[in-house]
């Protein structure tokens, strides 16, 4: 597949009213996506959980313009209210997509999105909430094609959520994502994720992950930024490099259910991704004090009780705590004793691996054949 596969041939019929509702997850990588060349393809492939109660639900309602015009015309909702700082992302993303969307300018959009966690939780939301509006642009682009397939309905949409957001690309199927050409995984692209083909140790199945809201502020420096800050980084080529590698580890690691090793290289990822930070120019720091302590008690818990808990942490100060179903209980346990002090308002949110995003509705109000 090409970029040239998602310009959309002939549409078989216009829609002039519509609605489309998705809920779309949240992700959180294995191994890491930071640095990007334009138009948002990876330095190297990096791998994902896709998360469950994680995620936005977004609802688009379309209209056609009565009059036309050379514009984006809409307006967007984030939980009832309307946001004006929301609009430049959103037309950013439009800009990007419009030559893969061609319709795009000749219709009214409303969009309504809410979030499962808390808005200010220090959560990234880009990749559940542009995923969300990529499924529902996909949708009703499907309303107006019937025979898309769905293999390529989710390829698209993936394709076009990365443009909003890189890890979004990440966040259509599951429960394992692989973003960014590797040898080693058949179909791979930089231009979308691809769920894992591979056999998955019974192991890894709803992998738990507790997400515990260390600081729920404004970033310091945003994610965009810091992948920029990889184009100089004296690392760089050795970062992506070493990510390339660690995917192919942690492919025999799904493979055979190693978990000691597996938590090796999920640990020292989210090293090496907040490393990246502090060696760039200007360096910054994203982890808090709580986010070290935190660390240091998984460690020492790690070592006492033989399970097998991980953590590992987005370009912020939150800690993801990764472990097996099969012992939820007991190091649920040693969070409510030992972790949840070190949190914001003690917030935590329970989560797992999960399976994708979920369209929840689609809807043609009135539509019109077009001739063949
Ligand atoms: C640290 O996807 O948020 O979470 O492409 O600029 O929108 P943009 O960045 P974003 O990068 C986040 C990267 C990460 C690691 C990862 O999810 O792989």
């Amino acid at each position: 597949m090409t970029e040239r596969n998602f310009i959309p041939e002939k549409l078989s019929s216009i829609q002039e009213k519509g609605q489309c509702t998705w809920k779309s997850p949240s992700n959180i990588a294995l191994v890491k996506y930071w640095g990007k060349s334009d138009p948002q393809l990876p330095k190297n492939p990096s791998i994902s959980f896709t998360l469950d109660a994680c995620h936005t639900i977004t609802t688009l309602s379309f209209k056609q313009k009565e009059v036309k015009d050379d514009v984006f015309s809409f307006d967007i909702f984030f939980e009832g209210k309307k946001k004006e700082d929301f609009k430049p992302k959103i037309t950013s993303f439009f800009e990007r997509i419009e030559i893969y969307m061609p319709f795009l300018k000749a219709y009214y959009f409303e969009i309504h999105s809410e979030n499962s966690f808390p808005h200010s939780s220090g959560i990234a939301s880009s990749a559940s909430g542009l995923s969300a509006i990529a499924l529902c642009l996909m949708s009703m682009e499907k309303l107006m094609n019937p025979s898309m397939e769905s293999s390529y309905f989710n390829q698209k949409a993936s394709f076009l959520a990365r443009l909003g957001s890189g890890s979004a690309a990440r966040s259509i199927e599951g429960e394992l994502v692989v973003w960014g050409t590797h040898a080693e995984v058949a179909g791979s692209s930089n231009l979308y994720g691809v769920t894992l083909e591979q056999a998955v140790h019974p192991v890894f199945k709803k992998y738990q992950d507790t997400i515990l809201l260390v600081d729920k502020g404004e970033k310091v420096v945003s994610s965009t930024v810091g992948h920029q800050l990889m184009h100089k980084h004296p690392f760089a080529a050795q970062r992506f490099e070493q990510a390339s590698q660690n995917l192919s580890a942690m492919l025999a690691v799904l493979k055979e259910g190693d978990l000691d090793r597996f938590i090796e290289i999920v640990e020292s990822e989210a090293l090496t991704l907040h490393a990246m930070m502090m060696t760039s120019m200007p360096y910054f720091i994203l982890m808090k004090p709580n986010t070290m302590e935190i660390i240091q008690k998984i460690w020492d818990f790690r070592a006492s009780s033989k399970l097998h808990v991980c953590f590992t942490l987005d370009a912020g100060a939150n800690v993801h705590v990764l472990y097996p179903e099969k012992e939820k209980e007991a190091v649920l346990e040693f969070i409510e004793n030992e972790l949840v002090d070190f949190c914001q308002k003690k917030h935590y949110i329970c989560d797992s691996a999960g399976n994708g995003a979920v369209c929840l509705k689609k809807e043609a109000l009135s539509s019109t054949k077009l001739e063949k």
